[in-house]
């Protein structure tokens, strides 16, 4: 099968030195493309700016900004049997991009923020999509009411839900797997390595799964 997976955060530029962005390392994403890999399938790795190299063997494009991710995601899409949006998007961006340095003023300033387009919606939206899609949500507070809303809101296959407290920036993490059908499964605290694999035979189970129900 081919994996799509996003990681890493995105960044939304203010001026020429300066963004938004988020503390997502891109550990999930990249132990996810890794662990795909070592199943035998191939890997699209779309991720944003990180401290991490990227697994041999993948097929690697660099983004920077939630738009570019949108864009790169849309083209590559119906090459997968597996979309897994890891990455944490910034849900706003600056309305104005200033070309030149902002200088600094007495009286502060205040930034206009325009939402970003949700890369993961827009798939769902897809009509007769062939590819399995998985989000996910992090979250610090209702995990299982606001992943439920998630999956049913942006129409995915999978919600795979974590405490944002435990999983940013660790090596660690404890998932709530919600899907479609209403089934859920828990995976307790465990090293991102291992939460990886589990998860790759779970989504490979899935779309053979959709695949074969799709038949009858
Ligand atoms: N996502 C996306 N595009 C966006 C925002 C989010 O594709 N512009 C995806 C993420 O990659 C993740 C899922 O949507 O798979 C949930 O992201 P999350 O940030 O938890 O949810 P939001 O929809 O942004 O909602 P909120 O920030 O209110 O929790």
């Amino acid at each position: 099968m081919t994996f799509l997976i996003t990681a890493g955060p995105t960044r939304e530029p203010i001026d020429p030195v300066r963004y938004i962005s988020n503390r997502s390392s891109g550990k999930m994403g990249y132990a996810i493309a890794e662990a795909a890999l070592d199943a035998g399938h191939d890997v699209i790795l779309i991720s944003g700016s990180v401290n991490l190299a990227p697994p041999r063997d993948t097929k690697f494009i660099s983004i920077s900004t939630s738009d570019e991710m949108f864009e790169a995601v849309q083209r590559h899409a119906d090459e997968s049997d597996v979309c897994v949006l890891c990455a944490a998007v910034a849900d706003y961006r600056p309305a104005h991009v200033s070309p030149v340095k902002i200088k600094k003023r007495a009286d502060g300033i205040s930034l206009e923020l325009l939402p970003t387009r949700d890369i993961l919606q827009s798939l769902g939206r897809r009509q007769n999509r062939k590819f399995l899609l998985v989000g996910f949500a992090a979250e610090t507070d209702h995990l299982e009411a606001n992943a439920t809303k998630k999956l049913r809101e942006k129409n995915c296959d999978i919600i795979v839900a974590n405490d944002a407290r435990i999983g940013m920036e660790t090596d660690e993490n404890e998932l709530l797997i919600l899907f479609c059908d209403g089934e859920t499964k828990r995976i307790s605290r465990a090293p991102k390595t291992f939460l990886a694999r589990e998860l790759v035979k779970i989504f490979q189970n899935s779309q053979q799964k959709r695949l074969t129900k799709k038949m009858w």
